[in-house]
């Protein structure tokens, strides 16, 4: 049994700068935006103090580092045999979906994504020049059968996210399977979002996409150690491809977008996919820990909202609606009880009465959000 990561003094966590600790005022506790409380894992602070020590904050060299780093995680964690020459850096993995996409939407096209869905997919659609066609999830799985109907009007494109963020289901390789059918079937391009699969909890198990039958043909993985290993101002992520079509995609990405990797990014995944796994199994466990004190405080103190507790992430959908409240429940919970958490709507309109708490602190803060949030309800 590993102990659980231990998050410093709120006093210390507010002396951090970014947007989790900027975005309201001191008397808030921020369980919004998916940054974690915890102490970095300590292979990753040694190479970052060892960069900073030699003066080492220059431009990313491209390398074949973080592609034998990833395709050793990997197998160890999925079983997943990923070429490293296949492994291709980018910014993060907005870049990475934007840039992708670019490659495959003809102006205006139509791409497929499933709501609710993290909030930023709305916005990378249009900005390589397509149009979103929402494809709602259904009882918080791939709707399969909307998919093909949606897929047989050729979008350019589906953006899936696995496990999905906000509500947080790992989807089965069964259902990949079939997505992956369809996307053959009609040519669709997959791109899988798979920056949460190294937060699968236990009780759940991730299919990599690009390991379920047929799939290399027609899909590209993103991916990358910045939301397990709590890395996301250090911008790196990468394009995982494992056929040649797919990988004449990203070869046509131009050589820039590979550049713009973050060096220290690039340093701290490669010490994270190769170093990391006793932190990452003492973060899973943590993790698991505040899930079940989360069920525990939502059913004492906060029984009107309920939930599905997530498979994976630390993020929390958490329903709302029964408050009957006609003003955002998280307007409230924030004006009233001084907790930020996501607005429900921001993720589709399947939202709406929503909100989304990050658990990923200790279990004084957690029980402390929860309190305020109780007291504000009766308010
Ligand atoms: C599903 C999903 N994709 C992408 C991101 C953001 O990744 P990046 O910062 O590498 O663009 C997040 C952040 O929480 C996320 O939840």
């Amino acid at each position: 049994m590993n102990a659980e990561l231990v998050v410093p003094p709120l006093a210390e966590l507010r002396l951090r700068r970014s947007v989790k600790w900027r975005a309201f005022p001191e008397d808030v506790l921020p369980l919004f935006v998916a940054e974690m409380d915890y102490e970095p894992a300590p292979p990753v602070s040694e190479v970052l103090r060892a960069a900073v020590t030699r003066g080492d904050l220059g431009y990313y060299a491209p390398g074949p580092e973080l592609g034998k780093a990833f395709a050793g995680f990997a197998g160890r964690h999925w079983g997943w045999e990923v070429d490293p020459a296949r492994v291709s850096p980018v910014t993060d993995v907005g870049v990475g979906v934007v840039e992708v996409l670019r490659q495959l939407i003809r102006h205006g096209e139509p791409v497929a994504i499933s709501p609710p869905v993290y909030p930023p997919f709305f916005d990378w659609v249009p900005e390589a020049g397509g149009r979103v066609l929402e494809v709602p999830l259904r009882d918080n799985r791939l709707d399969l059968a909307a998919l093909e109907a949606a897929f047989a009007t050729h979008p350019a494109a589906y953006v899936l996210c696995n496990p999905q963020n906000p509500v947080g289901r790992v989807h089965t390789a069964d259902e990949l399977a079939e997505l992956a059918r369809l996307a053959r079937l009609y040519r669709v391009p997959i791109i899988s979002d798979e920056i949460h699969a190294a937060l699968v909890l236990p009780g759940a198990t991730f299919t990599p996409m690009l390991t379920v039958p047929g799939a290399a043909e027609i899909a590209i993985a993103v991916v990358s150690a910045s939301k397990a290993f709590n890395l996301a101002g250090l911008k790196c992520a990468a394009l995982v491809t494992a056929s040649p079509a797919m990988a004449r995609v990203v070869d046509g990405l131009v050589v820039e977008v590979g550049e713009r990797t973050g060096h220290l990014g690039a340093l701290a995944g490669v010490a994270a996919f190769t170093d990391g796994d006793p932190w990452l199994a003492s973060l899973i466990g943590t993790l698991a820990a505040r899930r079940e004190q989360l069920g525990a405080l939502l059913a004492a103190e906060l029984p009107a909202l309920s939930w599905i507790p997530p498979e994976a992430t630390f993020l929390a959908w958490l329903d709302a609606s029964a408050l009957g409240r006609d003003a955002q429940p998280r307007d409230h919970f924030l004006h009233e009880g001084r907790v930020a958490l996501e607005p429900g709507p921001r993720f589709g309109a399947a939202g709406s009465g929503y909100v989304r708490l990050n658990y990923a602190t200790s279990p004084e803060i957690l029980a402390e959000a929860v309190r305020r949030m109780s007291a504000a309800v009766s308010r």
